[in-house]
């Protein structure tokens, strides 16, 4: 890292709008493997009176020629990454011409190969890696797009409506795309390649036909229609619930297995990897199933929320993102069970979100300062900003939020806006004041909140004091607006009815101050609070409520959230409790609690599964200041084997009782999630069904029931586990994503022998270093699930992943960045452990050729 090479950060505060204008521009590729010939012809005109140079963005691009006005122009300057063209008329006509090799683009990023097709992936930065442009979101053009390849790539594919094909002289054919839509360079795509194809039709509301298509490599049509069948549902639900229309006449997406991240929003021709669309009941679980759907409808959805109107600036991310996932979680909530939905959202906030807000990363839901882009696609951005736009949604109610939508894009339609545009629309529409609000767009870290109650036997109330704190890494933090939800319970049970002041209360009491007091009224017998319920706010809540509070929470509340909720705080504590007292032993309350869940099952069994977990690893660790790794391991396998003992006989009788009919349906799915619990349990006990259970569940031609099988056995450490491995690689050989399950089971024994494992791996024939799921499946899950092999005390695990990192930097910074997040928590480990990490921070940070991803996370971990 000298001095001279550092990179630069950008600012938020130093927004500039462009000084010109592309109103059009014309593309033609000749695509060839090592240099691919890209044509581009640009309307431009200045829009200021700065008599400005032009500054065009380019990375590893070889310019061929530049004319202005169809004259040769020479008066440039050609930077590293920009084009410099000077003395420019007010309006001209741009013509460049260069050479880019995607073969040698391992990045994933710009145009490169995944497999045999070419592909692109431009957002955030990306087009600066195909031409010469302003690669802003700022700037938006209409897009004539001419892919001219070999016969044998025979699906060329870009942006809008086909306006045009044929054959050349030369035996290449051509076919041209017309996108009518102004879009900023981030949403353009290109796709050449030989696929099978998927092909459907929908029609909308008012009556348009829309053709839609699914490209697949060849052999895969078996594994397209779950896909398919979540983008009508997308169209249907967004048309329903949002009264937003699809918009050109064909939607296509197409699955390539190099990708970096889960999908990409491209205008009419969405970009997936492939694990994120392809599934059968044979090869994918549940959660897959659940994960393409959500992923098909984030995508879907950006066509209005992230495409339509789009983002001034990449501070702005978030104005796509956030308001975006809040829609995908809104549409698995509607289709789904909205408990369940709430409750996965919440877990990836509590452990991923809260630390990387309590981290050297945080970094408000609208960042002020970037140096790498990429690095801000996070959990904060995405996860937190939905949030946000969900305490929206609670503040004003469905109708308001709707009309708030609406004024959105009745004024912001075809333009480039900033978040505090949405939130002028929101406020406009509903009349409701959102100007302190507006402050969780600038803050970083969780808030938290402290919450004392008292009951008053003669005066018949009960009286929360609720204050609200500044997180601990952002003591200067202003007072924000919580809509902080809660429900009384009585001790039968039953709702207590909120009254102040002899009025009706709502449930969502507004905080805005630093502290409030809210007497409740005619309240007869002390209440028991459920506290932020359904999570309403992404705050920490300090409360000291009894095992019996929380038990009889767990029983009562109305919502299926907050008692899951009261059983994870349950465990929790007894976990914390068990770890200051060196005692290792569940209150025979909560185990006889478990049992009345397994032996009743009333309800949602899907639900039931999720309140016979433990927490994970993670959420324990985020109550430490300094985590300690062995103690948590150890009492968390303690409790695990502790229920698995005690409970067995009737998990055995809850496993034989279910039935699976091998559906997709929602029952069928609560099925195999509760069956797969209790097999995780059993699984450590010596229990002579077990053997049975797990050889029907490995002879199942259903993923689901598969897997849990062999992840139990894995996490059991069980006498089978590694036969029963050896046979899935002989059977699955042939489906990477499928490998990748095996990639990951690998990457979770816990033997001594599992780093050497892991190295030896990297020879398998299905492995790739260039290939983001197979590193993330190894690698990842290694890093983020095998707690007691990452976190050896001889420091071998981080070496391990400091091994990689350095390999990945020259390949593929971006997936070189997401996967040294372990690293970031370094301080929050013991000693010895944190100078371990340290000592792999170092040894990044001592690289020459450190790219600009690693750097900035490098550097704000070691120095803040
Ligand atoms: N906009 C995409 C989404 O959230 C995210 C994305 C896909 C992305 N590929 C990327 C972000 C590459 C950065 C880099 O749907
Ligand atoms: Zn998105």
């Amino acid at each position: 890292m000298s001095a001279t090479s550092k990179p630069q950060a950008q600012y938020l505060k130093d927004y500039q709008a462009p000084h010109f204008s592309i109103q059009h521009i014309d593309l033609r590729f000749e695509l060839a493997p090592l240099k691919t010939v890209v044509h581009s012809t640009m309307t431009i005109n200045r829009v200021d009176e700065t008599g400005a140079d032009l500054v065009l963005d380019g990375v590893d691009l070889t310019l061929i020629s530049l004319h202005v006005d169809e004259q040769e122009y020479s008066d440039y300057t050609l930077e590293d990454e920009a084009l410099i063209i000077h003395n420019l008329p007010a309006n001209f006509i741009l013509k460049i011409v260069n050479h880019i090799d995607p073969q040698t683009n391992t990045s994933l990023e710009g145009l490169y190969l995944s497999g045999g097709a070419y592909c692109t992936q431009c957002e955030a930065e990306g087009f600066r890696k195909i031409t010469y442009y302003l690669d802003r979101p700022d700037v938006l053009a209409s897009f004539d797009v001419t892919i001219i390849a070999e016969q044998k790539y025979t699906h060329l594919l870009s942006n809008g409506n086909q306006i045009d094909a044929g054959t050349l002289d030369d035996g290449r054919h051509f076919v041209k795309w017309q996108d009518p839509f102004k879009k900023p360079s981030y949403l353009f795509a290109l796709v050449a390649g030989d696929f099978d194809v998927l092909r459907d039709q929908y029609t909308t509301k008012s009556g348009r036909n829309v053709e839609l298509a699914l490209f697949v490599d060849k052999g895969n049509l078996p594994k397209t229609p779950h896909a398919m069948t979540s983008l009508k549902k997308s169209m249907q639900w967004d048309e329903e619930r949002f009264n937003l229309e699809y918009d050109l006449d064909i939607y296509m997406i197409v699955a390539v297995d190099f990708f970096n991240m889960g999908a990409m929003e491209n205008k009419g021709l969405n970009i997936f990897n492939s694990k994120c669309v392809l599934a059968n009941q044979e090869t994918a679980t549940d959660k897959d199933y659940h994960t393409i759907e959500s992923i098909v409808g984030h995508e879907y959805f950006h066509n209005w929320t992230g495409n339509r109107v789009t983002c001034r600036d990449w501070f702005q991310l978030s104005l796509k993102e956030g308001l975006t996932v809040f829609r995908d979680q809104e549409f698995s909530s509607d289709l789904g069970s909205r408990a369940l939905n709430r409750i996965d959202a919440v877990k990836v906030m509590r452990t991923h979100q809260f630390s990387e807000d309590a981290g050297p990363m945080a970094h408000p839901i609208r960042p002020e300062k970037v140096i790498e882009m990429n690095n801000f696609y996070t959990v904060t951005v995405y996860d937190k900003g939905a949030e946000v736009i969900r305490m929206m949604h609670t503040i004003l109610g469905e109708e308001k939020f709707q009309q708030g939508m609406a004024l959105y894009f009745q004024r912001h339609d075809g333009q480039a806006v900033t978040c505090d545009d949405f939130v002028a629309a929101m406020s406009d529409a509903s009349e409701i004041d959102l100007q302190q609000f507006k402050r969780w767009y600038n803050q970083a870290g969780t808030p938290r909140l402290k919450v004392d109650q008292y009951f008053d036997h003669v005066n018949q109330t009960f009286t929360l004091t609720i204050e609200q704190f500044a997180p601990d890494n952002q003591p200067n933090n202003a007072l924000l607006h919580i809509p902080f939800a809660i429900e009384l319970l009585d001790p039968a049970g039953q709702s207590v009815p909120l009254t102040i002041n002899n009025q009706m209360q709502d449930s969502v009491l507004n905080i805005t101050e630093k502290q409030h007091t809210f007497v409740f009224e005619n309240v007869i017998e002390p209440p028991v609070a459920v506290l932020l319920e359904d999570f309403s706010a992404p705050c920490i809540v300090n409360q000291t409520s009894s095992t019996a509070d929380l038990l009889h929470i767990m029983r009562f509340a109305r919502s299926d959230f907050s008692r899951w909720d009261a059983q994870q705080r349950l465990f929790t504590n007894e976990i914390k409790a068990a770890i200051s007292s060196g005692n290792a032993c569940l209150s025979p309350d909560i185990i006889s609690a478990l049992n009345v869940l397994i032996t009743e099952r009333a309800g949602d069994l899907a639900l039931i599964a999720e309140l016979l977990k433990l927490p994970s690893y993670d959420t324990i660790a985020a109550e430490y200041a300094v985590i300690p790794v062995d103690d948590i391991v150890s009492v968390m396998n303690a409790f695990e084997l502790h229920i698995a003992t005690d409970l067995s006989d009737s998990l055995i009788a809850c496993y034989k009782a279910l039935h699976d009919d091998g559906t997709t349906s929602a029952e069928a799915v609560a099925v195999r999630a509760l069956k797969q619990v209790c097999l995780h349990y059993l699984a450590k006990t010596e229990q002579q069904d077990v053997n049975n259970f797990i050889d029907e569940a490995v002879a199942s031609s259903n993923m689901t029931n598969v897997l849990a099988a062999l992840s139990a056995v894995v996490k059991a450490n069980h006498p089978r586990c590694d036969n029963l491995l050896n046979e899935f690689d002989a059977k699955w050989r042939h489906d990477v994503l499928v490998m990748d399950k095996w990639f990951a089971l690998q990457a979770m024994k816990e033997s001594a022998t599992c780093i050497e494992d892991i190295k030896q791996l990297y020879d398998h024939p299905s492995f790739d270093f260039g290939n983001p799921n197979r590193v993330r499946a190894l690698v990842g899950s290694f890093s983020h699930f095998n707690t007691t092999q990452f976190h050896r005390a001889d420091g071998k695990g981080y070496q391990l992943l400091g091994d990689l990192l350095i390999k990945l930097n020259d390949i593929n910074p971006q997936n070189a960045s997401r996967m040294l997040t372990p690293f970031m928590a370094w301080k929050r480990y013991d000693h010895d452990r944190s100078q371990a990490i340290k000592a792999q921070l170092q040894r990044l940070a001592s690289l020459e050729n450190l790219s600009d991803d690693l750097f900035e996370k490098v550097e704000k971990a070691l120095v803040g």
